[in-house]
């Protein structure tokens, strides 16, 4: 595994691997890897035959008041799990290499940002589009996978590489779970062991949404109720940011339940959100979780 720091290095690295011959994959993170991350990696290996993870906190992605100097950091860590999944090239560059001036260009999302975590952090996809098109351009991939852990951040990206024809494809990498069903994530690392025993509330939360919908319930308004009524009953040291079920092509809120439809929710425990998904066609025949969209 070649480690690299500057963005000529990386295109020098990536370009001799292109001229052989070889596909190659990208996945973005912000490090303090988990199995999620890990389970992306091993995704990008059965598409691709060079595959490159990058490594950057990206502070424009984090609100003024959010959690951007605590963000929690180990390369060394990281390092050796990478090392071990046989990656070809570490992307881990330092802030200034990738904004050497302040930023001026900005996204505006149409529609796509105006619910979830969008209207929660209202400059996050902003700077989470500025950096995931920095990095297309930088390695210029032919895949690049994403969890759907993050579902909007992963529509968005989704929509970006259509609307503005960058060359690649997106691939989508199933949200992978702690035996309670917790989603994993590097802000899990806040939690104290009370949090951390609370939290797998949102995967229940889901869970029970789908059920209820698996009983016929077809109204968005009573499932989320009883979403809520569980949280607040079973997690009292959760706070529910949203509970929301929206439709997958505009993010916009449902009222009726039918087609395919994603519940995704937002809770903070002391100082981490946590956030999770699930994605569900409804139909005739029942109810079935799409796991991966893309
Ligand atoms: P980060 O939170 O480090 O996540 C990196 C990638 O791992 C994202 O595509 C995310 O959806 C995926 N991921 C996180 N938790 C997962 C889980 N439990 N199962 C499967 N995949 C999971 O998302 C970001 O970083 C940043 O916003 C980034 C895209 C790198 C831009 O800075």
């Amino acid at each position: 595994m070649e480690v690299v720091r500057t963005i000529v290095q990386t295109r020098q690295a990536v370009g001799a691997a292109r001229a052989s011959g070889r596909k190659i994959a990208l996945i973005p993170t912000m490090g303090y890897l988990h199995a999620g991350h890990l389970s992306l990696v091993r995704l990008a290996k059965t598409r691709a035959d060079y595959i490159v993870v990058s490594l950057f906190v990206n502070p424009t992605q984090f609100g003024p008041q959010e959690d951007f100097s605590k963000y929690p950091r180990d390369e060394a860590r990281d390092r050796g799990m990478l090392e071990a999944e046989g990656i070809d090239l570490l992307f881990a560059p330092e802030v200034r290499s990738i904004y050497p001036q302040e930023p001026r260009i900005t996204f505006a999302i149409r529609g796509l940002a105006d619910h979830l975590c969008g209207a929660r952090r209202p400059s996050h996809f902003n700077g989470v589009l500025l950096i995931v098109s920095k990095l297309f351009n930088v390695v210029q991939p032919d895949i690049a996978v994403f969890g759907q852990k993050d579902l909007q951040q992963l529509l968005l990206i989704q929509r970006m590489v259509e609307e503005l024809n960058f060359p690649l494809e997106i691939v989508a990498g199933p949200t992978v779970r702690e035996p309670d069903g917790l989603a994993m994530s590097s802000r899990n690392s806040y939690l104290t062991s009370a949090e951390r025993r609370q939290s797998s509330i949102l995967y229940r939360a889901l869970q029970r949404a789908k059920a209820l919908m698996e009983g016929g319930e077809r109204e968005a308004e009573r499932v989320i109720a009883q979403m809520r009524e569980l949280i607040r009953s079973e997690a009292p040291l959760g706070q529910i940011d949203y509970i929301s079920i929206v439709d997958l092509d505009g993010l916009q809120p449902r009222k009726k339940l039918d087609g395919r439809c994603a519940i995704a929710l937002a809770v903070h425990f002391g100082r981490a959100r946590l956030i999770d998904n699930l994605v569900l066609e409804i139909s005739a025949d029942g109810v079935r979780e799409i796991p991966a969209i893309v």
